[in-house]
């Protein structure tokens, strides 16, 4: 799986596809992290999100853990390669160590759902334990809303969605896994969420619950 050959591009599909639906999603709920000391970062992309969280959270040093090569180049192009964010050209799956072993923040937009159910499941129960209690996870997600003409919707587009980057990326996952009840059961819950295209994608801010 490499997200090299479509990372020039990737921004220019997105607004294609999505408008500036998923930088509305992205940048939601950033003010959360403000306060962060040291924020993870899974699967960061082209630096959008990192440029605006240096901005957010002016005290946070940002550890990214990204596996293109690429996107790692065009989101240090973007943030001037600024100190206060190390890059770790990695897969998330396999990390035996994440480079810290302390977070108040984690950040994951469009990062899970390349992942199978079971590398999602391992990845989240991993970084869990890293987060100190009280600590925030950003996420946003594409979603398939219960029942409806919304489902209909969202399921069309996610389906194309992942023909399109199985395609281009050999991305290992072919369908969204349950990434709320995963989050759930690793002893997250949600503080908050909004979502828009009628509930195909949503952002959600989690929090580790004091004592877990
Ligand atoms: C769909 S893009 C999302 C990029 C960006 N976060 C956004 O909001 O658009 C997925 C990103 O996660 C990275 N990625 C996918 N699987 C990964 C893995 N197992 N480990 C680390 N990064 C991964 C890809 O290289 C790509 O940059």
């Amino acid at each position: 799986m490499s997200f090299d050959p479509v990372a020039r591009w990737y921004r220019w599909m997105e607004y294609a596809a999505f408008g500036r639906a998923l930088e509305r999603r992205r940048f939601a709920f950033l003010h959360r992290v403000a306060g962060a000391k040291r924020v993870l970062i899974l699967g960061e992309g082209d630096g959008r999100c990192l440029e605006r969280l240096l901005v957010a959270a002016p005290d946070a040093d940002f550890d990214i853990v990204e596996a293109s090569a690429r996107m790692i180049a065009l989101a240090r192009a973007r943030t001037g390669d600024c100190l206060r964010a190390r890059f770790y050209l990695q897969d998330a799956v396999q990390v035996g160590e994440f480079p810290s072993a302390h977070y108040d923040g984690v950040v994951t937009h469009f990062f899970l759902d390349c992942l199978t159910e079971r590398q999602a499941g391992e990845v989240v129960r991993k970084v869990v334990e890293l987060l100190e209690p009280g600590g925030v996870w950003l996420m946003s997600e594409f979603s398939i809303p219960p029942c409806g003409w919304r489902r209909w919707h969202a399921s069309v587009w996610v389906e194309v969605m992942y023909w399109f980057f199985r395609t281009a990326t050999q991305l290992p996952a072919d369908s969204l896994a349950p990434f709320e009840k995963i989050l759930a059961d690793a002893g997250m819950c949600i503080v908050e969420s909004e979502e828009e295209r009628f509930g195909l994608i949503r952002s959600t801010v989690w929090a580790k619950q004091i004592g877990r």
